[in-house]
């Protein structure tokens, strides 16, 4: 290549000089978009075959491209593919290899750029992405619901403040969770749909001057709507310029690690020896190099800390995208590293929690122990004396009142004298114990969405059926 050597074979022509090799170091990103290659491989088949069928390629050609390209995706899969710093990014990689053995290869970028072809990858690793992630979530949400089904007759004590507040059952607990990760699912769904329009063809910024159909590559790399029908995007600049997608992924992710994070929260408190409700497996926790009688929730910690990074790279992504004019600018390259790493550790936290969660044993006597509190059906009391006709605030008023008097008398809230209650809130009666029937309390709360024991078996069984389907983990890592 004019004398140079063809680091620069794919835009060399106006230069005379090589880049520097500190530039090399620094500009390229095929140490982290190889992955993209399957993606890549998939593009360029679909592009040459678009260009065949509208007169740019012939047959020939077209066959010799399409060999080159198994052969060099067979090679990457075996990981004996040569992979070189000086071709920058995926892209060129690919090419150069196919263009060493394939002269047709030469007319494989024809109205193709780097930019359009970057925006495909990315989209068609969205829908992977999106699609594995959902196979994830669901084989958490299983394990949540088998959990939670072995342990319905367990009840604890629901907290608002960190402070007890009302009797709740483990099922209940569990299956808010369960909610949190449907609502993640969605949003995958979600960021997988609007994944799906193809950019291809749009070239750098404003398309090509050549006769190609846009819709045959979107066919061909399964951008359709549900009848079938081909679905390209329909601005060149956007195209190239968007980075929406990776932001809501990202987003995603951040949500779903938030989601995480609160559970590991949760578990890492009962799993204090203050609170003492669950034991976590061994297998997901660890010891002190120093104490031996340590056993460390650090599946969960590390929950919680990875939870701060994929939100980070959500902070990264908006940061990088706010300020850039249209259309691609190279600023875009950063996008890459916070995606892949938001997808690699959603990926492995949801198997880690689900892990986690399915190794987890509540401890009977601990739990009944703390939701023997009565003062945790105060409430319930009051509903008590709504029930005798007192307006909620004047009920309300009573009972704290009398959780004030035991306190003081450092007496259980149902043990109080009859008379001295009475003095309180003449519309108590000697039936008011009942109240602090806690099965009783909990049958009570059989409306939608609360914890009664039959609305929650309606709620397990629901699930069940809903996330009912093959028991295979799509991923394999
Ligand atoms: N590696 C580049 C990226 O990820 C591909 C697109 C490059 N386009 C360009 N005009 N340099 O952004």
């Amino acid at each position: 290549m004019d004398g140079q050597d063809d680091t620069q074979a794919t835009w060399g022509g106006r230069f005379a000089e090589g880049p520097s090799e500190l530039m090399l170091r620094f500009s390229e990103s095929v140490s982290f978009d190889k992955r993209l290659a399957p993606f890549d491989i998939a593009g360029s088949r679909a592009h040459a075959e678009m260009l065949e069928s509208v007169g740019l390629l012939s047959p020939e050609e077209l066959t010799a491209i399409r060999d080159g390209l198994d052969t060099i995706l067979a090679e990457i899969e075996a990981g004996t593919f040569s992979w070189e710093t000086r071709y920058e990014d995926v892209h060129m990689n690919i090419e150069q290899a196919l263009t060493h053995r394939v002269a047709a290869a030469a007319k494989l970028h024809t109205a193709r750029s780097r930019n359009d072809q970057i925006a495909t990858d990315m989209r068609l690793f969205f829908k992977d992405a999106c699609a594995r992630i959902d196979g994830e979530l669901v084989w958490l949400m299983r394990a949540l619901v088998t959990v939670a089904d072995a342990n319905r007759d367990i009840v604890l004590p629901g907290y608002t403040h960190l402070q007890r507040a009302q009797p709740v059952s483990a099922a209940h607990h569990l299956l808010a969770y369960v909610e949190m990760f449907a609502r993640d699912r969605e949003r995958f769904a979600q960021v997988a749909e609007r994944a799906n329009w193809c950019p291809l063809g749009v070239g750098a910024i404003a398309g090509s001057t050549l006769p190609i159909d846009r819709a045959f590559t979107a066919r061909a790399l399964g951008f359709v709507d549900a009848a079938g029908n081909p679905r390209v995007t329909r601005n060149s600049m956007d195209s190239v310029a968007d980075r929406d997608l990776h932001i809501e992924f990202v987003s995603a992710c951040a949500l779903c690690g938030t989601h995480f994070s609160r559970v590991a929260e949760d578990l890492i408190l009962w799993n204090t020896c203050e609170f003492g409700l669950v034991d976590l497996p061994e297998g997901f926790t660890t010891g002190s190099s120093l104490m031996p009688q340590k056993k460390n929730p650090d599946s969960l910690e590390l929950l919680r800390g990875k939870a701060g990074r994929l939100h980070g790279h959500l902070a990264a992504l908006l940061t990088m995208v706010k300020g850039l004019p249209l259309t691609y600018n190279r600023d875009l390259q950063e996008d890459k590293p916070p995606v892949f790493d938001a997808f690699d550790q959603t990926t492995i936290c949801i198997q880690v929690l689900a892990g986690t969660i399915e190794g987890a044993r509540f401890n009977r006597v601990r739990c009944a122990a703390a939701v023997a509190d009565p003062n945790l059906l105060a409430t319930d009391l009051a509903d008590y004396l709504v029930e005798k006709g007192l307006a909620f605030r004047e009920a309300h008023h009573a009972v704290g009142r009398l959780v004030a008097l035991a306190e003081r008398e450092n007496i259980a809230l149902p043990l109080l004298p009859v008379g001295e209650v009475k003095k309180i809130c003449p519309a108590i009666n000697e039936d008011w114990v009942q109240v602090f029937d806690l099965d009783r309390a909990l049958a009570r709360r059989e409306n939608p969405g609360m914890p009664g024991p039959a609305t929650v078996a309606g709620e397990l069984e629901r699930w069940r059926r809903e996330l009912d389907g093959p028991a295979t983990r799509p991923v394999e890592t």
